[in-house]
């Protein structure tokens, strides 16, 4: 049986150009989230006809829908290279899989509000 110290070192480390994609998804998608729960609930304005959502509500979603399909697109990037080998490898097995699974529950609601929410539901 193979033992984890048997396995030979493998590189992981993601290119420079690839890591900054990476990250620069990640902040465009968590930001445009954090930003559309701040508009929503807490920059409602009250004008002449009642209660108007602010128009940082809609473009924080726009932005957070296209900023789902380019995650999904940079997680295939890194799914052979990246996330398989260090599957292989045993390492960072905690974190790597935290991760995966939140990015698959996270998917999955928002494939539920596309496609299976009503506005009851939501
Ligand atoms: C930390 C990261 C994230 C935060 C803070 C976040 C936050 C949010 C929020 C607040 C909403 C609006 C919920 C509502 O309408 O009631 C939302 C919707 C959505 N999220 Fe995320 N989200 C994150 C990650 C993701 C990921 C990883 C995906 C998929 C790859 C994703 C896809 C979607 C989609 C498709 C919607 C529905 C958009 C629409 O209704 O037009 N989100 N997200």
């Amino acid at each position: 049986m193979k033992r984890r110290h048997d396995v030979p070192h493998v590189n992981l480390r993601i290119e420079r150009w690839h890591r900054h994609l990476v990250y620069g998804v990640v902040l465009l998608l968590t930001g445009s989230g954090l930003a559309w729960l701040l508009a929503h609930y807490f920059m409602r304005r009250f004008g002449e006809f009642g209660e108007t959502i602010h128009p940082l509500e809609p473009l924080s979603m726009k932005l957070h829908g296209a900023a789902a399909m380019a995650m999904l697109f940079i997680a295939g990037s890194v799914m052979n290279s990246h996330i398989r080998r260090a599957f292989r490898a045993g390492r960072n097995l905690m974190q790597g899989w935290l991760l995966l699974v939140s990015l698959v529950l996270l998917t999955l609601s928002g494939y539920g509000l596309w496609y299976l929410a009503n506005e009851e539901s939501r």
